[in-house]
């Protein structure tokens, strides 16, 4: 839409309008419900972290998303673009006196530059939902279940979403059996979470690099195309820790009841090079949208950012994609809710005075109050109000004033509901 100023949002950047927080606040509560339902406690940090615990190994996209700066006292600073190094390093430098498992949550805004597309926009908020310090899989099905209940209490159910799991340690047995060497498998994984995102002949260059030969490179392909835990294990010959780890993941899910919402998916790797284990990521059933959230096990990153060894599973769910599949769902009728807001108008000046304390009255009595500031003709008034979804109004003209009642109009029904003024 053309703007009639000079100055925008920066590209990428979001402005909140308020129908816009509105729905963000929909999505924010539901995130905090839920983790307080299943347990998780809140943590926060500043959006500016160090650059240094941010950069990682190369072959991950994430890092040359980063927007990086220096101080004025030169000191290399960056806008995060996820939170999970900072919660490591939140947990590191208190490792001693915390209480482990320990689960977090957080809303963070997050930075990246990225290309925009649908979906991806430069900053966003991440429900980030993690246990440190749980080995059994059992955090994995916790975390799952947490964020099954946020899309319910969305409005969505499992018919509307598919949390799509795989798991790093089984797809690093199968590549061990083609012969590639465990050194490469951090490549191979970054490499092969770019199918559909790069062509096949990129991805190939990548394995080349780390020494994979053609026809290995083929097989790598063929892997992805594996649909089952049966497949995999006829793939692999034997059965592997790993396997038995995926197979109990999904038998405790069944007993959560989790069953429907979820699917094994092969090909679901992640870009981050620092899970270890189970990886998930939700879709939209029609996949019409990119991942709602996306998580997984990473076992090493405490010790790798110098804290004590402690293994970690978290997710991170954006607000992006699921307000565009929320929006999508919403019909237009029921985006048209009412907001719970009183809105009290008197017609002239003689009455502001009797407006205003039955505005202090309704809101003593914990009522949101929109209180007119200028005496307004009733047309006016209820224009406004019904313009703004309030679910009541009180319109005080002379006649009001005398009888010593106010009528409370509920905007949906019409109904009216007279009270004293006393
Ligand atoms: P991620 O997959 O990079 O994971 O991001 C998680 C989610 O954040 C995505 O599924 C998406 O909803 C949202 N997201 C990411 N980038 C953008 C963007 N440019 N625009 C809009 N939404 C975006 C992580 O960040 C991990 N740190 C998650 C995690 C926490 N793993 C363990 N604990």
């Amino acid at each position: 839409m053309a703007s009639n100023t000079k100055y925008q949002a920066p590209r990428g950047m979001r402005d909140f309008y308020p129908e816009d927080m509105t729905r963000r606040n929909a999505i924010f509560d539901a995130w905090k419900e839920a983790a307080h339902r299943f347990g998780f406690s809140q943590y926060d940090a500043s959006v500016v972290e160090s650059l240094d615990l941010l950069k990682r190994k190369a072959g991950e996209e994430i890092v040359n998303q980063i927007y990086d700066f220096e101080d004025k006292s030169g000191r290399k600073l960056a806008l995060r673009p996820e939170m999970t190094p900072t919660l490591a390093r939140m947990v590191a430098s208190k490792q001693n006196s915390l209480t482990f498992p320990l689960k977090w949550f957080a809303m963070a805004q997050c930075f990246r530059y990225e290309r925009m597309t649908r979906g991806r926009k430069r900053e966003h908020y991440q429900w980030n939902l993690d246990i440190i310090g749980e080995e059994s899989i059992s955090a994995e099905a916790e975390v799952i279940a947490a964020s099954v209940h946020a899309l319910e209490l969305m409005g969505l159910s499992s018919k509307d979403f598919k949390i799509h799991f795989s798991s790093r340690a089984l797809l690093s047995d199968l590549l061990s059996k083609l012969g590639i060497d465990a050194t490469h498998h951090q490549a191979a994984f970054l490499a092969l979470d770019k199918r559909g995102k790069i062509d096949d002949k990129a991805i190939t260059e990548l394995l080349t690099k780390e020494g994979v030969d053609s026809a290995t490179i083929e097989q790598v392909f063929s892997l992805l195309e594996i649909s089952s835990l049966d497949d995999v294990q006829k793939a692999l010959g034997e059965t592997t820790d790993a396997l038995v780890n995926i197979q109990s993941f999904m038998s405790l899910l069944d007993t959560y009841g989790l069953k429907d919402a979820v699917v094994f998916d092969i090909s679901v790797v992640r870009g981050l090079a620092y899970y270890t284990g189970i990886v998930f990521e939700a879709f939209d059933t029609a996949g019409k949208f990119r991942a709602i959230f996306g998580g997984g096990r990473y076992d090493n990153l405490l010790g790798d950012i110098g804290g004590k060894p402690a293994t970690g599973v978290g997710l991170g769910f954006g607000d992006v994609v699921i307000d565009e599949v929320l929006s999508e769902k919403t019909s237009d009728e029921e985006s048209e809710n009412t907001i719970d807001v009183t809105s009290v108008g008197f017609m002239q000046e003689e009455q502001r005075n009797t407006a205003m304390s039955v505005a202090s009255l309704l809101r003593a009595k914990g009522n949101n109050v929109d209180l007119s500031l200028k005496p307004e003709k009733a047309k006016n008034f209820f224009g406004k109000a019904n313009k703004c979804n309030y679910s009541k109004a009180v319109y005080i003209g002379p006649d009001d004033k005398e009888k010593g009642v106010v009528r409370i109009k509920d905007l949906a029904t019409r109904r009216e509901e007279e009270m004293p003024l006393s």
